[in-house]
């Protein structure tokens, strides 16, 4: 993995829950994620698929069959817990080490690059969109599970005022303008739908 990203505090962060992290969010994984990572089976196209910001591997049950998924997560931690979930559950996926700003693949490589709840995380979210616009495929695909800060003027003053503590405790930011994120990066946004007021939102793009 590229240098830079070992004093990148967010990094730490999730090396610091990854044991927790499950249980924490088990109550949302259970009532609301779940049945939303369901539409990734179903939407993700081709045989080179990536997953960037894998986590504990929850995505793992939806990874439709057959291919070999490549997933990457900068956090050793949270590898770990994708790697024992990988083998117990046999899910075909090559898990890597490496951070989604600095992506270690040729242009124009993936069919599908997917993530869900990560460029809340991202430190640095424009260059890590940048970076799945230049593997993905011209014909390829963006697939997006994200909350973002909310439209409503006063939600979206009482989230900048929590982000630094949420951020601080879980590495995750509330209040990013992810949708502006990706339409700044050049993405042709392709659906965008909300799943949960203005908040979660899922999102499919395009290169072109
Ligand atoms: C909120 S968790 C989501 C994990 C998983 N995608 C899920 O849906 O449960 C965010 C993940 O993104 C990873 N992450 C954050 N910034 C990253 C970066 N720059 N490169 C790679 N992974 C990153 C974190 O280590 C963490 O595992």
């Amino acid at each position: 993995m590229k240098k830079h990203t070992n004093y990148d505090p967010i990094r730490k962060r999730y090396n610091r829950v990854a044991f927790i992290y499950n249980f924490l969010e088990a109550p949302l994984e259970y009532f609301r994620f779940a049945s939303w990572r369901t539409r990734m089976k179903s939407n993700i196209i081709g045989n080179r698929v990536l997953e960037v910001g894998v986590g504990t591997g929850k995505n793992f049950p939806y990874y439709p069959k057959g291919i070999e998924i490549t997933a990457i997560d900068f956090s050793p931690g949270m590898l770990k817990r994708a790697r024992k979930k990988a083998s117990a559950e046999d899910v075909r996926v090559a898990l890597i080490e490496m951070d989604v700003q600095q992506l270690d693949f040729p242009d124009n490589y993936f069919d599908t690059v997917f993530a869900t709840f990560v460029f809340c995380s991202v430190l640095d979210p424009v260059a890590g969109l940048k970076e799945l616009k230049r593997v993905c495929k011209p014909e390829g695909k963006l697939l997006l599970l994200e909350h973002m800060r909310p439209g409503n003027v006063i939600s979206g003053l009482i989230f900048d005022v929590l982000n630094p503590f949420v951020v601080r405790m879980m590495g995750a930011n509330i209040n990013r303008r992810t949708l502006d994120n990706i339409l700044k990066v050049g993405w042709k946004i392709r659906v965008k739908e909300r799943l949960s007021s203005d908040i979660v939102w899922w999102i499919e793009a395009g290169p072109s």
